[in-house]
């Protein structure tokens, strides 16, 4: 970013909600440098190459270590799953969105990995918040590296736990926590 675009989000933060919506001009800026990295449209599958804004590019970026994204048996369960359930479960795990679905593979997950039982959460930064701040409360502290992800540092604020931060990778050196 030049000064003058350093000078600008300065300003942003002087700025109330409605002058906010309405002067959105940094993402405009980014953008027009082409190093905005959100938002890139697939055209394709997910899959080590996808096509992506009508380029084929090599995907470093996803979570789809095992694969499971072209896989035939997966897909074919879950075009059953489609027939048997319709779109969606319209509303959340904890009321009417449990499908017994969902509690055959948190038995087989656990039954794989040795547990008593497991609990399925849809992405990573949700099983963070839900995990911090259900086991986390304000009479505890939780030491937080430095580099630790966006969603355990929301996770930490959401569980009102007191937060020491410490260097990457060093939890009990003699460093002062900030
Ligand atoms: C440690 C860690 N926590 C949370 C996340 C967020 O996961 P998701 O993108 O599924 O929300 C990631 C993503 O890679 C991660 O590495």
């Amino acid at each position: 970013m030049s000064q003058r675009d350093i000078h600008y989000s300065l300003i942003i933060k002087h700025m109330d909600l409605f002058e906010k919506c309405d002067h959105f001009e940094t993402l405009k800026y980014v953008r027009k440098l082409g190093i905005y990295p959100y938002f890139h449209e697939l055209e394709s599958r997910q899959a080590p190459v996808v096509q992506m804004e009508n380029h084929r590019v090599i995907m470093l970026g996803s979570n789809n270590y095992l694969g499971f994204t072209e896989n035939e048996a997966v897909i074919k369960a879950g075009h059953a799953a489609l027939d048997k359930y319709g779109t969606g479960v319209s509303g959340s795990r904890f009321l009417n969105g449990t499908l017994d679905l969902h509690l055959q593979l948190e038995k087989e997950i656990a039954e794989f990995t040795g547990y008593e039982e497991c609990m399925t959460v849809s992405t990573g930064f949700q099983t963070n918040l839900a995990i911090i701040s259900a086991i986390c409360g304000k009479d505890d502290y939780i030491l937080n590296d430095r580099e630790n992800h966006a969603s355990i540092y929301d996770a930490c604020r959401l569980s009102y736990a007191k937060v020491l931060r410490y260097r990457e990778g060093a939890p009990l050196s003699s460093q002062r926590y900030a």
